[in-house]
């Protein structure tokens, strides 16, 4: 490791307060090799700041005060890696095993309520109200609530508009030209 790296590395003290920090606001482990994830999710809140080194930063976190700052802290370190039809087992699983059993159960008022508790940018949410819909259950009365930590993907999965590389990943083509109108570059 040359002097200068180190200069920047993120001190012992720090890095385990950083963990505990990730943990207690999202829940989400982050082991000891993380150093270098740590140092680039957090790069660009270090930028802005003016400050010199992820170290600063948590100098800084130590204030309990700053709760935005504890927030966008913990939101850098979230991965909100999805496409539509993320894990195709569970859809098929969900359609050819949930469903019926549902279909049954609910049959009598025909309300259905789904939860994506983690949906990033609605990927998630919106293939399922796809797969219901194929599923011919469009005259059902279904909810389907998207909520995530990080208010910024949420935002974007309100809007539903998504870049062509987006539907590119995991959405058939019959079910885009279906349920999507171009928008320039994007569809929603
Ligand atoms: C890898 S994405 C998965 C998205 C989607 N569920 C899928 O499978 O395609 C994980 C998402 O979980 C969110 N997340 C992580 N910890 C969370 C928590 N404690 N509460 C709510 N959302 C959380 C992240 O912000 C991120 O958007």
């Amino acid at each position: 490791m040359d002097i200068q790296t180190l200069g920047r590395s993120i001190l012992p003290e720090n890095y385990r307060f950083l963990q505990q920090h990730v943990y207690s606001h999202v829940g989400i482990v982050l082991e000891e090799d993380k150093q270098y994830l740590f140092e680039s999710r957090l790069a660009p809140i270090v930028k802005q700041l003016g400050l010199e080194s992820t170290n600063d930063l948590c100098v800084l976190l130590h204030d309990k005060g700053k709760k935005e700052l504890s927030r966008r802290v913990a939101e850098a370190m979230t991965t909100n890696e999805t496409y539509f039809f993320r894990e195709p087992n569970h859809y098929e699983a969900i359609r050819s095993a949930l469903l019926p059993k549902l279909r049954e159960d609910r049959q009598h008022n025909k309300i259905l309520r789904f939860w994506s508790a983690a949906a990033s940018t609605g990927q998630e949410a919106y293939s399922l109200a796809m797969l219901l819909l194929a599923e011919r259950m469009g005259n059902w009365d279904i909810q389907i609530l998207g909520t995530d930590f990080s208010s910024k993907v949420v935002e974007r999965a309100r809007a539903g508009l998504f870049h062509q590389i987006e539907v590119n990943r995991g959405l058939p083509a019959s079910l885009l030209v279906k349920h999507f109108r171009p928008s320039g570059l994007d569809w929603n």
